[in-house]
């Protein structure tokens, strides 16, 4: 047993506090069916370790890590003290001319286990912060060293970068973008890797689709490569169904942008921390980007926070001009927040003390065959993993897409099992700290849900 998260150790039941007393009225809740959940509220009061409690005090397993995010499991002591003492001591330091040590020093550790080559770390609050900032560098390191006409990004279908404008841009989810108007501009997309029809069943990255990559040579056709800026992909997809890179598709994305001149951005923003069992995916499938966006795992969710790492030729770019003058004049009032560097600092001790960036790795096999014994239930039509990350694709009720999937979230939930649906497929993302019987339980539950959905 992992040390320090015995489930048989934890309480199952919730203390006092954490019910319901107000109305559901005033919060507009984000990414949300809310009048369904208005009408029956599922509602988190506690967490630790592996589990969740509800206001009634019932038991649900986290198999999704809150959501991509809480990698080192829930209230890890380290992580609430370091963020209850820097409360105390500091809560907030402009960072605008202004620092303080903390963030130096977490800049620091970030670097020493980011990919060789990403030594500088742009700190922001979110994903979505982090992937916006990595556009505006990408296009002002252009500029900057005299190729002001490189401005079009490129992103790639069904890929997620969080919701702010540049993000919905490069990103290829249609109804994220369909209701927002006007894209930020001079932007294209690759096409995706999903191909249902070669690669079902793929256990770990599918054999089939490397040459997809070569969709970057018709975008540079059409547009000429000296218009481009920037490339963005995630690894691999989380957010749209876990869709993993074929083998040898990241190694030729990188070899194309080279020839062009083109940056090469990841969103790690879920692959990073340990996910695939290295601290990234850039380590993991040893091809390292120009840029790349983290959030999520860097302070394990515990207090908002996302960074943007650089290469240094990338920054160093900027470090020109007269030096009261500020180079690159983008940042937010929360950057480099104290609490958030205090937890993200006691999250990277917490992830070294148990092995927890490679962990995953070692969980790999199990979490593999756990995912792929689903097979032969009812409506399954795909299997796929990685690292600790698994998507069971369900065949859609006609007319009805996200249907199935959302109705087995809400029953998984009833029996005890946090899963996240998207569309018609379950993701799974446990906590990095999970054991097999943590697994066992999550994919029996869904077993069982299946069979009778
Ligand atoms: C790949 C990727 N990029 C960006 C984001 C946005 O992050 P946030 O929700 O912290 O803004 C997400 C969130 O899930 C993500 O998966």
């Amino acid at each position: 047993m992992h040390k320090d998260h015995n489930p048989a150790a934890a309480p199952t039941t919730a203390p006092s506090g954490g019910a319901l007393s107000a109305s559901l009225d005033a919060f507009w809740m984000p990414f949300t069916a809310s009048r369904q959940f208005k009408s029956a509220p599922r509602l988190l009061a506690r967490a630790k370790d592996m589990h969740y409690w509800t206001p009634e005090g019932r038991q649900v397993l986290d198999a999704v890590a809150g959501l991509w995010c809480v990698n080192a499991g829930h209230a890890r002591p380290k992580i609430v003290a370091a963020i209850a003492a820097q409360a105390a001591e500091m809560d907030f330091a402009p960072p605008f001319n202004m620092a303080h040590p903390k963030s130096f020093e977490l800049a620091e550790k970030l670097a020493a286990i980011a990919p060789k080559g990403l030594d500088k770390v742009f700190y922001t609050n979110s994903g979505s912060e982090a992937v916006d900032t990595a556009l505006k560098m990408a296009v002002a390191y252009h500029r900057a060293r005299g190729e002001g006409q490189r401005t079009r990004l490129i992103g790639r279908e069904r890929g997620y970068h969080g919701v702010n404008f540049g993000g919905i841009s490069v990103g290829g989810i249609a109804g994220n973008r369909k209701s927002f108007g006007t894209m930020v501009g001079g932007v294209d997309h690759l096409r995706h890797t999903h191909d249902l029809q070669k690669n079902a069943f793929s256990r770990g990255v599918p054999q089939h689709g490397a040459e997809l990559a070569d969709d970057l040579e018709r975008i540079v056709a059409l547009h000429d490569a000296s218009t481009i800026a920037a490339v963005i992909v995630e690894p691999v997809a989380g957010s749209t169904g876990v869709l993993l890179p074929p083998k040898g598709y990241l190694e030729r994305l990188r070899a194309i942008c080279d020839k062009h001149g083109i940056l090469l951005i990841f969103d790690e923003v879920i692959t990073g921390f340990g996910r695939l069992g290295s601290p990234f995916a850039a380590t993991h499938f040893n091809v390292t980007p120009d840029l790349m966006t983290v959030a999520k795992g860097i302070s394990n969710g515990c207090v908002p926070m996302g960074a943007v790492f650089a290469k240094s030729a990338i920054h160093d770019v900027f470090m020109t001009g007269p030096e009261h003058v500020i180079e690159f004049p983008h940042g937010y009032t929360y950057s480099a927040h104290p609490l958030a560097c205090a937890a993200s600092l006691a999250t990277l001790e917490t992830y070294a003390e148990e092995g927890l960036l490679t962990r995953a790795g070692k969980m790999a096999p199990a979490f593999e065959h756990a995912v792929h014994s689903l097979r032969e239930l009812p409506r399954v039509i795909d299997i796929r993993n990685i690292g600790l990350v698994g998507a069971i694709e369900l065949e859609s009720i006609p007319g009805s897409p996200g249907k199935r999937a959302f109705d087995i979230f809400r029953e998984c939930f009833e029996r005890g099992v946090l899963i996240r649906t998207t569309g018609d497929i379950i993701a799974l993302s446990p906590p990095l700290i999970v054991e097999e019987s943590h697994i066992d339980q999550a994919i029996s539950t869904i077993a069982d849900v299946l069979r009778s959905a």
